[in-house]
């Protein structure tokens, strides 16, 4: 534990962890020891609590290194903004830090602040690089904090983060549907119109939120990429198709991802024959497709639903207003331009929903997808708990 007010949930963490059957050892920085007294832990754990560091009687009794050997994972609940720059920097000046360094368990961080020192460049980037040599940020949720504030950085409640221990994920039995690539709106027999989508978004975010512990039907338009294991999948070509087995999976969706660049528009008639180069100029005409994200939002008992914008210019307000105008839970837009987006491996989003917006940074995408699964799981259980409540 290091120290921040929602030390109080880690009681309640160790007590679920104790009454499971684990072996908690409970170690506390000195900050920590300020909001909560270690006597507290002492009972609950049924251990002697730790909290010096070279100190010779401590040391003796159980050392930092004893510790990281012993620990099979090391979670550090909550984790203070100040000790994720700590662990970034790889500083060891305590027994919480030296533990995290000299462990070789999984180590999984929940981290717990005020929103706008979740928010800041400096602490996403030392979260962003601890996950990249392996560490897990288990939330932050979005909420109202003690500080006053309403935003991302109260810490997970305790049964959120044991089922996310148990690798039970955040989305464990929820059902999503996603849509994924482009679609094929037939000209003539041997002739298409279409997009230059790879479906790799929609198909890392199935990835992803299958990980993440979800049932994953995933509808796509022609792509040249494996099915994610433990996905369904099934394959469509048109618009039309992609609305009806949206349609279909409808009444087994609990959250809807449109992630596939569908046609807006196709050819009003499509040729029975191959269209001959006969004439020096040719017209098609083309008809509206159906909008499938917005056939969805607007049906009854509707999924939570999360739409995506590709954008040239205004991204923001662009963005906010197909939120707004498709009735959507949540939107994510990107810029199609400077090397990312569409064909490229790398994507940036800013993610909005009514009363709030996080921006995710350049990433390849399926490192995205999991920030943009994890966001979608919390919004889609606040957004269920506020409907249900
Ligand atoms: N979408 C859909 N069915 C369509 C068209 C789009 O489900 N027929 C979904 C996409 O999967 C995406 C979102 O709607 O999630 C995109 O919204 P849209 O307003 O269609 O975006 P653009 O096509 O970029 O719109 P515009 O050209 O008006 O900017």
């Amino acid at each position: 534990m290091t120290g921040g007010i929602a030390a109080y949930k880690a009681c309640e963490l160790t007590r679920l962890l104790v009454k499971e059957g684990h072996e908690v050892r409970v170690v506390m920085t000195d900050a920590a020891t300020r909001f909560i007294a270690p006597l507290t832990f002492q009972a609950l754990s049924g251990r002697l609590v730790h909290t010096a560091w070279l100190d010779a009687t401590a040391e003796a009794g159980m050392g930092h290194i004893e510790l990281a050997r012993w620990a099979d994972a090391v979670v550090v609940a909550p984790a203070s903004a100040d000790f994720m720059a700590k662990l970034a920097h790889g500083l060891a000046d305590d027994l919480l830090s030296t533990l995290c360094l000299a462990t070789s368990a999984p180590l999984y961080l929940a981290p717990a602040m005020n929103r706008l020192m979740w928010q800041h460049p400096a602490t996403q980037a030392n979260g962003a690089v601890l996950q990249s040599r392996g560490a897990m940020l288990l939330g932050p949720a979005e909420g109202e904090q003690a500080c006053g504030e309403t935003g991302a950085g109260r810490m997970l409640e305790p049964a959120e983060i044991i089922a996310l221990l148990h690798g039970k994920g955040l989305l464990y039995g929820v059902r999503v549907t996603l849509t994924a690539g482009p679609t094929r709106e037939p000209i003539d027999p041997v002739r298409v119109l279409s997009n230059r989508s790879s479906g790799r978004m929609g198909f890392a975010l199935a990835a992803a939120a299958r990980e993440a512990g979800a049932e994953v039907r995933l509808i796509t338009g022609p792509v040249a990429l494996p099915t994610p294991s433990g996905v369904v999948r099934s394959d469509v070509e048109t618009a039309e198709q992609m609305h009806k087995a949206v349609l279909e999976a409808l009444p087994h969706t609990d959250i809807f991802i449109a992630a596939a660049a569908v046609a807006d528009y196709r050819p009003a008639q499509a040729a029975s024959h191959k269209i001959k180069k006969h004439a020096a100029a040719l017209s098609l005409e083309l008809e509206r497709t159906p909008d499938i994200l917005a056939a969805v939002a607007t049906a009854s008992p509707r999924p939570f639903c999360v739409g995506f914008a590709a954008e040239t210019e205004d991204l923001l307000s662009n963005a906010r207003t197909k939120l707004k105008n498709k009735r959507l839970d949540m939107i994510a837009a990107n810029r199609v331009d400077q090397g990312l987006g569409i064909e490229q491996p790398d994507n940036a989003l800013e993610v909005l929903w009514s009363g709030g917006q996080r921006s995710l940074q350049r990433a390849p995408k399926e490192r995205l997808a999991r920030e943009l699964i994890v966001l979608i799981g919390e919004r889609y259980f606040q957004t269920r708990d506020t409907r249900t409540s």
